[in-house]
């Protein structure tokens, strides 16, 4: 079985840094915020994969049966070499990718990358077992901070699936998006999968389900708080907020405080108060309009290639070529 290398670009104590950076920053803001890529540890990334099988979270499945139905004429068109992948996660999908780009293509290598260490070594191992010709080389690293730790060489498509672009606000992905740009060469490919703007009816539910996982996703990142900080939040004290702003078009996910409270976060010798009813904001899922998507592209210097939803019109994949 060939081994899969990993390239740790962001080690545990690059992450401690980070997390005291943004704690200071959110935790003494008005309103309260944190980024969301702190949901995930090992924890987060396992509540993250529940999520993806809730009755109410339409995006995984609807994802999944798109790339199903278009994944051959993905790999046709992008003639991949080099599939990199941000934000990968367990890579459940993205096997149909490589599928299609072994069969189809000349695909030799795989570059999944996560800032969730734990769940990008289980992929990349996973993968290397699955895809015993593919070479697999996971890269623990943050995409909203560099890309150019990514591997250079063959015919690269850069996947972004799942509609993790939406965490970004519009200012941040006008930033990833030309940096993605800055890594392509001329003709290689950027694929990607966003949720579209649906009826709030079917689109909050996926945020809040019945069972109660998102709103232990969400709390997770009190927990990540309280172990790498040295915190002392009372997790169920708060509780789960999903509310979409039809102004913005997006899903704000937040924790509500039940009662007044006063938090210590010890390793920055930070005290914060919540008021009862007081909200934190932990998530942005923003939800798109095709040609929203299409002139952000543009605007980064992309051409749109192909655009394909499901018949729902939940859901896009845009595969777009670099110019
Ligand atoms: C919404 S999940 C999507 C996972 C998978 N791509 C899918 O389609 O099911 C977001 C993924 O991005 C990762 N992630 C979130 N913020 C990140 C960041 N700033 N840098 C790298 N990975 C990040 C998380 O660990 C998680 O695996």
């Amino acid at each position: 079985m060939t081994a899969a290398t990993l390239d740790i670009h962001l080690t545990d104590d690059d992450l401690t840094a980070a997390l005291r950076a943004d704690a200071r920053l959110g935790l003494t803001a008005d309103p309260k915020w944190l980024p969301p890529k702190w949901f995930y540890d090992a924890r987060g990334s396992e509540l993250f994969e529940q999520i993806t099988e809730l009755p109410e979270y339409y995006p995984t499945r609807t994802e999944r049966a798109l790339l199903e139905r278009v994944v051959d004429a993905i790999a046709r068109a992008a003639q991949a070499e080099v599939l990199v992948e941000l934000g990968a996660g367990s890579a459940a999908k993205t096997r149909l990718l490589l599928t299609a780009l072994s069969a189809q293509g000349p695909l030799k290598t795989y570059v999944p990358q996560d800032v969730s260490s734990a769940a990008l070594r289980a992929t990349a191992d996973d993968v290397a077992a699955e895809f015993p010709g593919l070479a697999v080389h996971g890269v623990v690293s943050d995409f909203t901070d560099t890309l150019q730790n990514l591997p250079r060489g063959g015919r690269r498509m850069i996947a972004f699936l799942g509609g993790t672009i939406g965490n970004l606000v519009p200012e941040e992905r006008a930033e990833f998006l030309g940096r993605i740009h800055d890594v392509l060469e001329p003709g290689e490919h950027v694929l990607l999968g966003a949720g579209l703007v649906i009826d709030p009816a079917v689109l909050v539910p996926a945020y809040d389900d019945a069972a109660g996982v998102t709103a232990e996703f969400n709390r997770n990142v009190l927990h990540v708080l309280n172990s790498r900080l040295r915190a002392d939040f009372a997790p169920e004290k708060f509780r789960h907020v999903a509310v979409w702003d039809p102004a913005r078009e997006w899903i704000e996910m937040r924790l509500e405080a039940s009662e007044d409270m006063t938090v210590t976060v010890a390793d920055l010798d930070l005290t914060v108060r919540f008021a009862r009813g007081e909200q934190l904001r932990t998530e942005i899922s923003a939800k798109f309009r095709v040609e929203r998507l299409d002139a952000e592209l543009a605007a980064a210097g992309f051409a749109t290639r192909n655009v394909w939803t499901d018949p729902d019109e939940r859901f896009a994949l845009v595969l777009a070529e670099r110019r």
